[in-house]
């Protein structure tokens, strides 16, 4: 199908550049090079996304003031060590369709996913299974695993996955819905990537928590792909809690600080079980060293220690970006960049490789999936050798995603003629 938006060559890419609002962004960002000293085509973000120029004065901010003040850094900082954290609650709410009082940046991806899981997977003799999708990334598989043993449970009996029909890669709402709606009675969590990492898949997250709901579960969502990369609202889905990483799509940095939501008609109830430490404790009583835990209201009670400043720090420099440039604005130009990479890899179509991810560009962020028949390893590395970032997830799959904050078309355009050059050496 040919998208009559689009048109091939790269004066037409340089046209939309030009014609892009958001075109400015890139500026802001720092490219790798390559060893010939040009910028590389960097499609990576859905990995490691790329650091905002005012990240180092952010950190050399923080260090400042630790040097100068040592432990009154904590209140007399310039931006207080105390409340470091909550300058990201705002930014933080709206990327993720938050109250303010459902969302906390803290720990990493897969501490919060555990913390969230010892919470609100509370399974019983009657409703005791997890629904995941297989093939959910290693790490969420590992952490569900290990929370059916420690229940005294085998995953065997107690986990649950859906799967792509027959010959397909991406499931089907149809099939989630009706997986539900068959074993909802049985199911304790129903826990999803938002977007799926190895094809990209954007799931129907407000329908699959309705759905969830209407049968009992308790339904949370892996938000790695997700936030910073589609719109999202998780308070009107209603959906009980989230979790995300915020290197990815959010340029956080390396390993950078975690984000978690718990929905807020679970913010005022101290008696959801929770593994608790002294971060978590209301804060107006919380240096009174008391023994008794006492949570603070909504996510931030899940907190257990105090936050690392310096890994907080990019964070706030990348949250600033994305406010001034906005999510909807985003949402547009990825749903225009992503669109046009697939129209040019359809114009380059050939029997090597196909395309994974979900057509209909509702049901896809920025990733697209290219699964290669042959030698995919092998193109990957002389792509890597042509400047392009892409990356390679085995078996056969190689995953780019242009991001709207600091791709151009330019870059799209090349990146596919890179690939189709690299496609031509595989025999
Ligand atoms: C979907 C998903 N879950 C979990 C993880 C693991 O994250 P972390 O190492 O930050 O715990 C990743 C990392 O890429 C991921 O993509």
């Amino acid at each position: 199908m040919n998208d009559t938006r689009f048109q091939n060559g790269e004066r037409f890419a340089a046209e939309m550049d030009r014609r892009d609002p958001l075109a400015h962004f890139r500026q802001r960002f720092h490219f790798p090079k390559t060893k010939n000293g040009e910028e590389c085509i960097y499609l990576c973000g859905h990995s490691l996304g790329l650091q905002p120029k005012s990240v180092s004065s952010f950190i050399e901010h923080a260090l400042h003031d630790w040097e100068q003040l040592g432990v009154e850094g904590h209140f007399h900082a310039a931006n207080p060590w105390m409340p470091y954290h909550r300058q990201l609650t705002h930014p933080t709410a709206a990327l993720v369709g938050a109250e303010p009082v459902e969302v906390v940046v803290m720990n990493s991806l897969t501490v919060n996913l555990h913390l969230m899981m010892a919470s609100f997977y509370r399974p019983t003799t009657r409703r005791h299974k997890i629904l995941v999708e297989r093939g959910a990334f290693p790490s969420d598989q590992y952490a569900v695993e290990s929370q059916i043993r420690f229940h005294g449970l085998d995953p065997a009996s107690s986990l649950l996955e859906l799967t792509p029909r027959e010959g397909e890669s991406c499931l089907r709402h149809e099939d989630i819905d009706s997986l539900i709606d068959r074993e909802g009675e049985s199911i304790a969590l129903i826990l999803l990537g938002g977007v799926n990492y190895a094809t990209g898949q954007l799931f129907d997250m407000a329908e699959i928590t309705k759905a969830g709901h209407r049968k009992g579960c308790v339904v949370g969502f892996d938000l790695a792909h997700a936030a910073g990369n589609v719109p999202l609202r998780l308070h009107d889905w209603g959906s009980d809690f989230a979790v995300w990483c915020s290197y990815k799509y959010l340029n956080g940095g390396p390993g950078c600080v975690a984000g978690c939501f718990v929905h807020e008609r679970h913010a005022h109830a101290p008696a959801v079980p929770r593994f608790a430490g002294w971060w978590g404790h209301d804060e107006a009583t919380r240096f009174q060293m008391g023994p008794q835990f006492h949570p603070m209201p909504g996510a931030e009670g899940w907190q257990l220690s105090n936050p690392p400043i310096l890994a907080l720090a990019p964070l706030r420099a990348s949250t600033e970006i994305f406010g001034e440039a906005g999510m909807e604005r985003l949402r547009a130009k990825s749903l225009l960049l992503t669109a046009y990479m697939e129209f040019l890899l359809e114009q380059n179509a050939s029997d090597k490789f196909s395309v994974i991810t979900p057509r209909d560009e509702l049901k896809r962020g920025a990733q697209l999936s290219i699964r290669l028949s042959r030698h995919g390893r092998g193109l990957c590395d002389r792509l890597a050798l042509a400047g392009v970032v892409g990356d390679w997830r085995e078996p056969d799959t190689f995953r780019v995603a242009a991001v709207p904050l600091y791709n151009s078309f330019q870059d799209v355009y090349r990146f596919v003629q890179r690939f189709s050059a690299a496609l031509e050496q595989i025999k």
